[in-house]
């Protein structure tokens, strides 16, 4: 049987294992897919462990061993390249070699263009510049928005992540300038911070909820997001939880390992029902 499983450290609230055997039903495909807690001190060794297996075919990474991973692996996708940091190693089949990819950003911008967002010559706020932030910048850039101003409490980050893609329109501010400026005016804001984690607001002026179409927080729960709240008590009509990034990142490295593409919609009603 194919062997799959995630690595993180804590691990015990992952939900892959679940989303992944729901992937396997609807397309009928033995495998399985364990939750693997990797100690800090040899989370190499743990893969290598793993990968002895002849059955090991691939696996996910999370906190706190992206960046790591993308070490390890022998080979890197554009899309990890960008990123920094590994989400899915995946043995590929015919030369046995271990390669790095990152479905995180892609999974989220397949999750805003399920629910419609439309992001092509729009202006997106995204809050935050951390792994999160950098791992979606790029497949947001495909999708041709007119400007993404990554705003962040940290400014020198902001700056970093900005001149990792120059040559497009992507402009760093920190929150502090942001309160100051009189360019507030965007149709989408994402909030990659981990602020709705412990029910606080990014610190940005409520002006830049104005004329918003569309807030997605990549944190999610059985309830809205503080983030959600507060985007909707302002006006914002569309706001969306990041439950879905996490499925259609899952659904994406479901298909890069077994060729099928699972059912997202159907994937995450069943995963919500489970919050
Ligand atoms: P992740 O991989 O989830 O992005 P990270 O790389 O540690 O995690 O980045 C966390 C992000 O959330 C950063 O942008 C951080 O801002 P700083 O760079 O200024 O630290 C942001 N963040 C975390 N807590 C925050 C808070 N209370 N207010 C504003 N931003 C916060």
């Amino acid at each position: 049987m194919d062997k799959f499983a995630v690595f993180g450290n804590p691990i015990a609230h992952s939900k892959s294992p679940q989303i992944h055997r729901l992937f396997a039903e609807q397309t009928a495909q033995k495998i399985e897919y364990t939750a693997i807690l990797a100690s800090v001190e040899t989370f190499e060794e743990e893969l290598d462990r793993f990968f002895s297996d002849p059955n090991a075919r691939g696996c996910n990474v999370t906190l706190p061993f992206k960046e790591r991973a993308a070490s390890w692996v022998e080979d890197l996708t554009p899309a990890a390249q960008m990123a920094g940091a590994v989400n899915t190693i995946i043995r590929d089949p015919s030369s046995g070699e271990f390669i790095g990819d990152n479905t995180d950003g892609e999974g989220l911008v397949q999750d805003l263009l399920r629910q419609k967002v439309i992001l092509q010559k729009q202006r997106i706020l995204l809050l935050g510049a951390g792994g999160a932030s950098r791992g979606a910048l790029y497949p947001l850039l495909q999708q041709k928005p007119k400007e993404i101003i990554i705003a962040n409490r940290t400014f020198d980050k902001a700056q970093q992540l900005a001149d990792l893609v120059s040559g497009h329109s992507v402009i760093p501010i920190s929150f502090k300038d942001l309160s100051a400026s009189s360019e507030t005016i965007f149709d989408v804001i994402i909030n990659s911070t981990s602020t709705s984690l412990s029910g606080v607001l990014p610190a940005i002026p409520d002006t830049c909820y104005k004329d918003v179409e569309f807030a997605y927080d990549m944190v999610y729960g059985q309830a809205p997001t503080t983030f959600m709240n507060h985007a909707m008590s302002l006006g914002v009509s569309r706001v969306s939880d990041g439950l879905g990034m996490l499925v259609g990142q899952a659904a994406l490295s479901f298909m890069k390992w077994t060729g099928k593409m699972p059912k997202v919609e159907e994937t995450l009603s069943m995963m919500r029902d489970t919050l």
